[in-house]
């Protein structure tokens, strides 16, 4: 059957999905809604422009436009039980239902879910009370995390490497906007991998394993400065030689998957739908193999999914058939990394506004032109519109630019060659160049 697709969501995470799923033979239409400048030039995907949080908008589009299946990209929706409202209707729609999303929407339920189930996190307390984290963290040794309860968009997590520190984020993180509550834990060492899986219409033990990606989350060089959405993503992070060890990796990642899916359904028993959706395992791997979870998140991550679809492309699969997990049967892209000599490997970029993730310049030019596009080569918009036929910045992160090949080192130059080349214009005539309003990390891929 011919499917018309609703994408929900305006990221770079939302441009990517978009233009993988358009590709599957099986799609007809794909609408994304709002969308962004990226998905605008894109000839085969349409805008809509509803607000994403009014759902009974979104179900009469749907119902109006025949679309077969929807995606949820953001957290927000998700959290805001969007799934909930197309169930109801009698739409299909792809993500966890709200009650499941609480994996990500509140990290005092992940905390306490994960111990409650055995599942490898760090030790922590959680806190309502300002003066009562004040002492329990002018005890502990630094750097300590301390977390916003509730959806934070990335601000919502600070590793402070003081008691000053901490004070000051206590003070901005408890019973701000997103949280009444804070969690206080212990800080990891170790190199962090983002675990994403489909756990698509088949059900657990179905799920497909997606390349492992690592995602840069601060700002800056080498973890410096502040906490960001994510300014780079690549292939393949783990730099173990040793196939056994990947391969027990592997082993060890999936026990924890099968033991957060049991246990989430179990806790939402009286559901009986289960878990469907993206899940996403933020972890952190010690120097001895021992693996902790640091989030969930209950959709795909951003800027992963731009790495993943654009690996998924070049491996010739079909985004559509690994949701609905048509070739009925269970699926791990790493496992045939460990098996094979596959070294196809892919560099993603962010493009930033200089500034971001604190306050920075919107409403500038972009000139891409001189950047010819390829199966191995895609730029995928995020905070962008089109004015007159022009890119022009509407957010932090602005674009990605993304490259696939069959070598670590080739995919890394071609990516910081093809990024350098972006022009950044103040006015719209492309008079005016000043590279100074935008900023990308350096060392991506090291
Ligand atoms: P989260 O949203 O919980 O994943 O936190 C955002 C980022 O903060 C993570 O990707 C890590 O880089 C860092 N982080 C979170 N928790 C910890 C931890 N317990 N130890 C070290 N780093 C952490
Ligand atoms: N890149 C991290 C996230 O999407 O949460």
């Amino acid at each position: 059957m011919n499917q018309n697709i609703l994408v929900i969501g305006q990221g770079g995470r939302e441009h990517a999905i978009a233009w993988k799923i358009s590709k599957s033979p099986n799609v007809s239409k794909v609408y994304v809604c709002p969308g962004n400048g990226g998905t605008e030039l894109d000839s085969s995907l349409l805008n809509v422009n509803l607000n994403i949080n009014d759902h009974d908008s979104l179900v009469n589009f749907a119902k109006q436009n025949n679309i077969t299946m929807t995606i949820v990209g953001p957290e927000n929706p998700l959290a805001a039980g969007i799934v909930n409202s197309f169930l109801n209707a009698g739409l299909k729609i792809f993500g966890p239902k709200k009650q499941y999303a609480l994996l990500e929407s509140s990290k005092v339920f992940s905390k306490e879910f994960m111990k409650n189930f055995n599942i490898p996190t760090s030790e922590y307390q959680m806190f309502s009370s300002n003066q009562e984290a004040k002492d329990f963290c002018s005890t502990k040794k630094h750097p300590i995390v301390i977390k916003a309860d509730g959806l934070a968009a990335g601000k919502g997590v600070v590793v402070s490497a003081s008691i000053d520190e901490s004070y000051e984020a206590i003070d901005s993180l408890l019973k701000s906007e997103h949280s009444d509550y804070i969690v206080v834990e212990e800080f990891l060492n170790g190199q962090e991998l983002s675990a994403i899986y489909i756990v698509n219409y088949q059900g657990i033990s179905y799920e497909i394993g997606l390349p492992w990606t690592k995602d840069y989350k601060s700002r800056d060089e080498y973890n410096s400065g502040p906490n960001t959405g994510g300014m780079g993503a690549v292939s393949h992070p783990l730099c173990f030689e040793n196939k056994n060890s990947l391969f027990k990796l592997h082993l060890d990642i999936e026990k924890i998957l099968i033991k957060t899916l049991t246990s989430i359904n179990n806790y939402n028993k009286d559901d009986g739908v289960g878990y469907l959706g993206f899940l996403y395992m933020g972890l952190m791997i010690n120097n001895k193999d021992e693996i902790n979870v640091l989030e969930y998140n209950c959709r795909l991550g951003d800027p992963e999914t731009q790495n993943i679809m654009l690996t998924l492309h070049n491996k010739d699969v079909d985004l559509l058939d690994l949701i609905l997990g048509r070739k009925n049967n269970k699926k791990d892209f790493n496992l045939d990394r460990i098996d094979n000599e596959d070294n196809g490997y892919c560099c993603t970029l962010v493009l930033a506004a200089k500034g971001y993730p604190e306050s920075y310049k919107k409403g500038f030019y972009l000139d891409l032109s001189s950047i010819k596009e390829t199966d191995q080569l895609v730029i995928f918009h995020s905070g962008t519109d089109i004015e007159n036929g022009k890119i022009v910045s509407k957010g932090g992160r602005i674009l990605s630019v993304n490259v696939y090949a069959n070598d670590r080192q080739k995919a890394i130059d071609m990516a910081y060659e093809k990024i350098k080349e972006i022009k950044v214009f103040e006015d719209k005539d492309f008079k005016h160049q000043n590279q100074d309003l935008v900023f990308f990390r350096e060392d991506i891929g090291n």
